[in-house]
């Protein structure tokens, strides 16, 4: 089920409010990160698949998959491969509406249709990760999505 737009702001809200409680005396970024999964699957009712993609620090054009919630996600993507690849590339939100009409997607779970993947900073400033969601409607992520989900890693940027 999509929530409708307000909907969607509301419950986004909600989540920074349950995270900033939470994290309120946690800088534990296995913790942080962890608890920013579990609270946004819990509450948006769109979200099929949730999770990080960190930057290897080994390897720093390749991403690294966890924490995350849902079916299995491949574990390793290559900076510029598949959605999560170009987000880490262009450090830009990447919103797919159908992953279909996405010729470098990786599927790694054949019933995600829609996607957006947005960046995440640490507190040194630069790429830590990439965050992914799938959802299993086509068309599932809007303007609303990008913006809570950017809200939402600002947060936790000095924590990473
Ligand atoms: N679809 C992603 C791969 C990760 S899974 O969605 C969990 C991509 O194309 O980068």
């Amino acid at each position: 089920m999509i929530p409708p737009p307000e909907e969607k702001a509301e419950l986004y809200a909600l989540s920074l409010a349950q995270l900033r409680e939470v994290l309120r005396e946690e800088s534990d970024p296995l913790a942080v990160m962890s608890s920013v999964v579990c609270i946004l699957k819990t509450n948006l009712p769109h979200f099929f698949w949730v999770g990080f993609y960190r930057v290897d620090p080994q390897k720093p054009d390749e991403l690294v998959v966890g924490p995350y919630q849902g079916t299995f996600g491949c574990l390793r993507i290559p900076f510029g491969r598949g959605v999560c690849g170009l987000c880490a590339a262009r450090e830009l939100p990447v919103i797919v509406p159908n992953v279909n009409d996405f010729e470098d997607h990786i599927a790694c779970d054949s019933r995600s249709a829609s996607e957006i993947v947005v960046p995440v900073y640490g507190g040194d400033g630069k790429l830590f990760a990439v965050f992914d969601v799938d959802a299993t409607e086509l068309d599932a992520f809007s303007d609303e999505d990008c913006e809570g989900l950017e809200t939402l890693m600002a947060e936790i940027q000095p924590k990473l």
